[in-house]
């Protein structure tokens, strides 16, 4: 990326977030001349720069819950004037909060889930059990209820439910109860104390895939991110125009399959049971919404040997079709 004020700027960028996927969902997006685009999960704001700088009369609208993308990724847009609007608001209320801005169609919309670099490696939310901070992992500073909560009001079974359902974690009833244990002696404010708790008495070489399943199961359930994720696909497809791309790249298998499904569902004619009962089926064409433009789409050996954080991750791609 060459910028008006020199390599400052890009060491910023970089240090910020490194975009992942970007050449091959900007190749898939296919940004016109022209047009309004989305980008739900603005961050950094590469995505949004890329769309951008691809086509001089587009408009992106960029979504993000946190406070501190914004402020950077408006920085750095800055340039661009109106051709970039920021939406400091959560994804999961796309249509309404385009409609509220005059946006009635999309020409595309693309999402790069999960969290930034920045809000990995900063001290202040607590996203990762490497970092000794404050339990929070609240991505929206504005949620009532943060991971400190979860942890400290929970019962044990409903602790086991959210580490099985969101982090698919095998030993989810033995952890749960670990914690309800040690809280009953001192409240567990930081992520090292709830490290310690989780890991103690297993393997040392599982710690680290623990963790990361655990830590994943609260912050899906600080943020409702499966909730919000699945709201706002079905809503991007009521503002996508006839040919409008959806591109998503996801970082877990729980968002893939959500994307996975919805795509497959919206791209398959329905079948309908026919005059003669279910012997008989007709094919209702017309309620295919979706075209999926490619297989699973997942970085080069190079992208991930340059940045180890894309290795997870997965990209799906499709078109609108609208029936007139
Ligand atoms: C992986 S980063 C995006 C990086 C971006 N593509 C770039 O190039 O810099 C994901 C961003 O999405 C935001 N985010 C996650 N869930 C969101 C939601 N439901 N609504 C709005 N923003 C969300 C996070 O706060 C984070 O900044």
């Amino acid at each position: 990326m060459k910028t008006d004020d020199g390599s400052s700027r890009e060491m910023r960028s970089s240090s910020y977030h490194t975009p992942v996927l970007l050449p091959e969902a900007l190749e898939l997006l296919a940004v016109g001349d022209g047009g309004v685009y989305v980008d739900a999960t603005l961050g950094g704001g590469g995505y949004t720069e890329a769309i951008l700088e691809a086509s001089e009369g587009a408009q992106v609208y960029g979504f993000d819950t946190d406070p501190a993308a914004l402020a950077f990724a408006g920085k750095r847009l800055d340039r661009f004037g109106d051709r970039f609007v920021a939406v400091e608001e959560n994804f999961g209320r796309l249509a309404e909060l385009l409609s509220e801005r005059g946006v009635q169609r999309i020409d595309g919309i693309v999402y790069d889930l999960g969290v930034s670099s920045h809000q990995l490696d900063t001290t202040s939310i607590g996203l990762s059990y490497r970092i000794d901070a404050p339990l929070d992992m609240r991505l929206d500073p504005r949620l009532p209820i943060s991971a400190l909560n979860i942890i400290a009001s929970y019962d044990a079974p409903q602790l086991k439910q959210i580490f099985k359902m969101y982090g698919e974690e095998p030993y989810a009833g033995p952890i749960s109860r670990k914690i309800v244990d040690a809280r009953e002696k001192a409240p567990i404010e930081t992520t090292t104390q709830l490290a310690e708790i989780i890991t103690h008495g297993t393997r040392e070489d599982k710690r680290n895939e623990t963790l990361s399943r655990v830590f994943q199961a609260l912050r899906i359930e600080v943020n409702h991110e499966l909730d919000s994720l699945h709201s706002s696909l079905e809503q991007s497809l009521e503002v996508m125009k006839n040919g409008a791309r959806i591109v998503v790249v996801s970082y877990h298998s729980l968002e893939d399959r959500i994307v996975k499904e919805l795509f497959k569902r919206e791209s398959s004619p329905a079948f309908e049971p026919g005059s003669l009962g279910s012997l008989k089926e007709s094919i209702d064409a017309s309620r295919v919404r979706l075209r999926i433009l490619t297989k699973l789409v997942t970085p080069t050996s190079e992208e991930v040997a340059r940045n180890p954080r894309a290795r997870s991750a997965k990209l799906r791609a499709a078109e609108r079709v609208l029936h007139s």
